[in-house]
């Protein structure tokens, strides 16, 4: 059935092999035992985590790699997760073994990748065996240190009861793969597709099952890539590294302000903002454009921020500045593509509109830091401290923030506003 009858999504039915063998009505008793142990008889070796040298990489996957952990990278297609691994396999077999298994490329596509990457000179193996079995038996025998598996979708399992590509498979292939991780102290690296719908295929049963997933992101502007780390056993999430897409393979941006920055535009409708992603403060620029609308609802647009919280900011600016902001259109956007959730963005957000609103730049190199609540108080913000080392470190000589959030002793010029009536004083209002 390619429709599902009851919820009418296509292609949705999922093959379940249930298996008669048993009579699960009864419980069944066996002659095996399950050994028990009290934690203090465990011996707990500590592994040193095993490092590529490319920082973005080792810094995400939380400071490097853990021995016998089982990790999924996805992402869009093209978005450069072969590109990615063929690196960092490189980097890492330059002191340990690594197998890499491509199931989806051919060894002679292999080649001129690893060609265009310079990365063909060491004792990095390449297998383009497919069968699950056989990478499996492969990497028992040889105990290598890293197998990656580009990608575990196009894996197939001979003897399964499940078809090839279903998501039956896929579980029993990541069970194996798991096995073959713990079992044999294996880092195993397996990419995995992403659907329309921005899953994992095969839904979520990957990151139920192993230790670790990234997305591979991927932003228009400056070819720019983002590692995010989605859930992490070792380490922590929302820890984000950043790459270029380049001639020659995925470049790392160490310094992914100053990219930031160097874009922002000094005009009315911009603000900067910044906030933390992982352990780093990011610096943004919010850009809002209102324009007298000529529709009896006025439009809405809004991307990289929930549209939710820009209607709010929009009514708390009408209610306590008298502005007709629900005459107007409002279209409003992150730059650069990112996704901000939260209300940090809260103050940005209203000096973007106001400053489009009334057609007047904010102060040169200023950030606003701050959030609003709906009596139109501006409140202060955590982690402030680090947000405002950063920014000073890339030019910004102003600080819009609440009356009062206590800051350290700064150099820039320090603007406190009470309420939303206050920003007006920016505008000359
Ligand atoms: P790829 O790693 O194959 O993506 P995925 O495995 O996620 O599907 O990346 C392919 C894209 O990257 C392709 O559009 C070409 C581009 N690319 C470069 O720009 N420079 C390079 O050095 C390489 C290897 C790829
Ligand atoms: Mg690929």
């Amino acid at each position: 059935m390619g429709c599902c009858p009851e919820c009418k999504e296509w292609d949705s039915l999922v093959e379940n092999t249930i298996s008669t063998h048993r009579d699960s009505s009864k419980i069944h008793t066996g002659t095996h035992l399950a050994q028990l142990t009290s934690l203090e008889s465990i011996d707990v070796k500590e592994q040193p985590r095993v490092l590529s040298g490319i920082g973005e990489w080792d810094r995400v996957v939380g400071g490097g790699l853990v021995p016998g952990s089982l990790i999924v990278i996805t992402g869009d297609p093209g978005i450069g997760k072969s590109t990615l691994l063929l690196q960092v396999a490189y980097e890492i077999a330059r002191t340990k073994r690594v197998f890499y298994f491509s199931t989806e490329e051919s060894l002679q596509q292999l080649k001129g990748r690893a060609t265009r990457l310079k990365t063909t000179d060491n004792n990095l193996l390449f297998s383009d065996a497919a069968e699950l079995t056989s990478i499996v038996t492969t990497a028992q025998q040889e105990k290598p240190d890293l197998v990656v598996i580009d990608s575990i979708q196009n894996c197939y399992i001979n003897d399964a009861h499940t078809l090839p590509g279903s998501v039956g498979q896929l579980r029993e292939a990541a069970f194996q793969l798991m096995r073959l991780s713990k079992e044999h102290n294996i880092t195993v690296i397996i990419t995995g597709h992403i659907t329309k719908e921005g899953i994992i295929a095969g839904p979520k049963t990957l990151e139920h099952m192993v230790d670790a997933v990234f997305y591979l992101q991927g932003e228009d502007r400056w070819q720019t890539r983002m590692l995010r780390a989605v859930k992490n056993r070792f380490g922590a999430i929302n820890e984000l590294g950043f790459f270029c897409m380049e001639q020659n393979g995925l470049q790392e941006v160490p310094n992914i302000n100053a990219h930031l920055i160097s874009e922002i535009s000094h005009a009315p409708g911009s603000a900067i903002i910044s906030i933390m992603e992982g352990s780093r403060p990011i610096l943004l620029e919010l850009q809002a454009l209102t324009n007298a609308s000529k529709l009896a609802m006025p439009q809405r647009v809004v991307s990289g921020l929930d549209h939710k919280q820009v209607i709010l900011i929009a009514a708390i600016l009408e209610k306590y500045v008298k502005i007709k902001l629900s005459m107007q259109d409002i279209f409003f956007k992150v730059s650069g593509g990112f996704k901000i959730k939260g209300s940090e963005s809260d103050l940005g957000t209203a000096f973007a509109l106001l400053s489009s609103y009334f057609q007047e730049p904010l102060p040169e190199k200023s950030i606003a830091l701050g959030e609003i609540s709906l009596t139109g108080q501006i409140k202060p913000i955590n982690n402030i401290g680090h947000l405002i080392k950063e920014a000073e470190k890339f030019g910004i000589t102003t600080l819009l923030i609440a009356k009062n959030q206590t800051i350290e002793k700064t150099s820039c010029t320090v603007k406190r506003f009470h309420n939303v009536y206050e920003l007006l004083s920016l505008f000359g209002q």
